[in-house]
């Protein structure tokens, strides 16, 4: 049988949309309150650590501006914060950023943490030197990235491969086919792309991925 906190990640996972103003404010709301709930409620049902492939990709990076789009409770922004990195992040879901905060504080370390939507936020033009997306739906966001990293900024991503979506429900934001995150991405230099088996970090089971870390040239 399946426990609650699963049940309730996989009715956040098919409903993870990250995609702007659709479906109404009472749509919204709702989804603001199951992640808040599954990104803070105990036990904790998605991998707590910091993403390992954002971890990989910024070992030896020299620290500089960093955003977290759909931030959660933060274990990215905060990982990239305790690396000397200047993080601001958002998500929509207030008590997640909440703890993010919280947490930040707790490591003593400095992070500005907004609640907001993607379609709320100022991306600004050429001002990061790094933007993770980590399990967030980006399809609508791939100008807004180019315009707002700094020349040689880089994107790091990972999310589920379409074939992740046969066995769960996963909202199709958060689900690319073979080839589609390179393909978005075409104005980027490709640094990597994989596309492979591995524990996904939400739903925490063998599944298939996709991530790519790519540069603005
Ligand atoms: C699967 S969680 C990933 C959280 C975090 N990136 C991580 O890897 O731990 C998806 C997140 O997208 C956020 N989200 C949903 N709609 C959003 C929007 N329009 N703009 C920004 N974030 C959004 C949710 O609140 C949730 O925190």
């Amino acid at each position: 049988m399946q426990s609650l906190p699963r049940i309730i990640l996989a009715i956040a996972l098919t409903l993870i949309s990250c995609g702007g103003p659709r479906g109404g404010a009472q749509a919204q709301q709702r989804e603001v309150e199951r992640w808040n709930r599954v990104l803070t409620a105990e036990p904790l049902s998605f991998n707590t650590q910091p993403n390992a492939f954002l971890v990989e990709m910024t070992r030896g990076l020299p620290p500089g501006k960093a955003l977290d789009v759909g931030m959660g409770q933060g274990r990215n922004a905060i990982f990239l914060a305790q690396q000397g990195w200047e993080v601001t992040g958002f998500d929509p879901a207030d008590k997640a950023v909440a703890a993010a905060q919280e947490q930040a504080k707790q490591a003593g370390v400095k992070l500005t943490a907004l609640v907001l939507r993607d379609d709320q936020f100022d991306f600004g033009k050429e001002q990061w030197d790094l933007i993770v997306l980590s399990y967030v739906a980006l399809r609508h966001l791939v100008q807004r990235l180019y315009d707002s990293l700094k020349p040689g900024g880089r994107v790091v991503i990972e999310a589920f491969h379409r074939d992740a979506a046969k066995a769960v429900s996963i909202g199709r934001g958060v689900v690319f086919e073979t080839n589609e995150l390179p393909r978005l991405f075409d104005r980027f230099r490709i640094l990597r792309y994989e596309d492979t088996e591995g524990r996904g970090d939400f739903g925490m089971q063998n599944t298939h991925l996709v991530r790519l870390c790519a540069q603005k040239p």
